[in-house]
């Protein structure tokens, strides 16, 4: 070995708690000619040792406490990329070994190692270094951040992707941050506890273990978060992330991170992931990930509570319009809802998605809303409407359209009001459309209009029967009504006429 020959000027940082190993590999290096050496005990002093002054090699232990090795070595390839790490350990496993090699370390010892083999892989090393030019140095360099930032940058746009076209409830919401949790960071488990400000407590919303069914797997889930309570309080207390490294072998999780979710200053849950393999220790990188997860999803969640009471006040609104209908025509809002019925059930019988099925309940809510501009002698006449009249009637489909036209939300609905009184041979009204060319939920909408229609009693006639009202659309399909339509709404009226609304 060339290095017991003369004494080499390169300089080794040495990282290692267990004093007795420190001083092994240290022996072992001057025993090999290396002098310029510096011991520290664990990751954090590392760093600091290695901000202050660089070194031309670093041999790390890979668990300590405080900061363990593969953690050390993400920092210092943030600090340095060209600077080569051997991670040295106890415990090989492939795993700790693909996570090294991943991060970028740039050899791996096995304990217990010999003098002779430290030294081959140091001169190796070394001599294999020697060759690389100041040029070769600098692209290595440049790629090792360049990847670093591509890596990056693609998990974030993941992390952003994904929460952004979660659908569906919360529950969905927070199952999606469990697994992309669990993925960006490679941890194992993953417990989501909502966080009852009132009483300081918590409750295990969703526990996860990866690539398992979680099910049945509750009690763990509930004896996590009771283990966990005081690490959870310190969290909401320092309100940040935090990240628990632990150097107990036999601790149930060998690293530990915690974050909040956060909405107009509260917090209402925690997302926690652990990890007991000592090769997937979080580190600086995760938090960076698991803060973007919980800031992404606290933001989505806020929108979606936004929308949903902004939505929320406006239906109450127009509710409340159709049911100032309903003070001077009691027909309309019984009937408005009995229609809203007909029609879902009928989307539903015609494999509507869930969005267009509720497109078809608010606009057949609102269907008759431009009756408000109806005047009353025409609204409420008991007889039979002149031509004058009737025109006026007709008005209510495009006065209902331009009532929800101030908000942009009702895009869709606007034009299955504006066309539920067109027909199927283009005789209908405002615009005379015909077949394909009425939006298809409109044809719902009047398919299920017309009926509640025809077997409801009005001042000018009695009610028909269900199966005359049956056959009328039967007589008018593919004249008034689509055929399909009607077919699919002969399907469920049986069940209606049994539960009436
Ligand atoms: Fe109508």
């Amino acid at each position: 070995m060339s290095g017991q020959y003369y004494k080499n000027p390169k300089s080794i940082l040495v990282v290692d708690d267990d004093l007795s190993m420190q001083a092994l590999i240290t022996d072992g290096l001057r025993a090999g000619g290396y002098f310029n050496i510096r011991k520290v005990e664990n990751g954090l002093q590392a760093l600091e040792t290695f901000r202050k002054e660089s070194c031309d090699l670093v041999i790390s232990d890979l668990k300590m406490p405080g900061m363990g090795g593969l953690e050390l070595l993400s920092q210092i390839k943030e600090l340095n990329p060209s600077t080569p790490v051997i991670i040295v350990t106890g415990y090989p496993t492939i795993d700790t070994t693909v996570s090294s090699m991943k991060k970028g370390a740039i050899d791996f010892l096995a304990k217990p190692f010999t003098i002779n083999s430290l030294l081959f892989k140091v001169d190796l090393l070394f001599k294999e270094r020697s060759i690389l030019t100041k040029d070769d140095l600098n692209i290595e360099r440049t790629n090792w951040n360049l990847n670093e930032k591509i890596r990056k940058l693609s998990t974030i746009n993941l992390i952003y992707e994904q929460i952004e076209k979660t659908q569906g409830n919360n529950d969905d919401i927070f199952q999606e941050i469990v697994m992309l949790a669990l993925n960006v960071t490679g941890g194992e488990k993953c417990l989501l506890v909502l966080f009852d400000e009132a009483n300081d407590k918590f409750y295990r919303k969703i526990f996860k273990i990866k690539g398992k069914h979680s099910i049945g797997k509750e009690a763990e889930g509930d004896a996590m978060v009771e283990s966990l309570e005081g690490f959870f309080k310190e969290v909401i207390r320092k309100r940040d992330v935090q990240l628990l490294n632990s150097k107990e072998t036999n601790s149930p999780h060998c690293s530990l991170l915690c974050a909040p979710l956060i909405i107009r200053n509260k917090i209402f849950a925690l997302i926690t992931v652990t990890s007991r393999n000592a090769a997937c220790s979080f580190t600086q990188k995760d938090i960076f990930y698991m803060l973007n997860i919980t800031a992404r999803a606290s933001l989505h969640l806020e929108n979606k509570l936004l929308y949903e009471s902004f939505f929320g006040s406006i239906m109450d609104t127009f509710e409340s319009l159709v049911h100032s209908i309903h003070e001077r025509d009691h027909y309309t809002e019984r009937h408005s809802r009995h229609v809203t019925k007909l029609a879902v059930d009928t989307a539903r019988a015609m494999n509507c998605s869930a969005h267009e099925i509720e497109s078809l309940k608010i606009s057949s809510l609102l269907h008759d809303i431009g009756k408000l501009a109806t005047p009353d002698h025409v609204l409420l006449k008991p007889g039979s409407l002149t031509d004058e009249e009737y025109k006026i009637v007709k008005n209510h489909p495009a006065t209902g359209e331009s009532i929800l036209g101030s908000i942009a939300l009702f895009e869709d609905e606007r034009k299955i009001i504006r066309h539920h009184h067109e027909r199927w041979d283009g005789k209908g009204y405002p615009d005379r459309l015909s077949k394909d060319e009425i939006p298809f939920l409109s044809r719902i909408l009047s398919v299920a209009d017309s009926f509640n229609a025809m077997t409801t009693d009005r001042p000018y006639r009695k009610a028909l029967k269900t199966d005359e009202a049956i056959y009328e659309l039967q007589r008018n399909s593919n004249i008034q009504f689509d055929k399909n339509v009607v077919n699919a709404f002969i399907s469920i009226v049986p069940l209606e006429q049994s539960n009436p609304c």
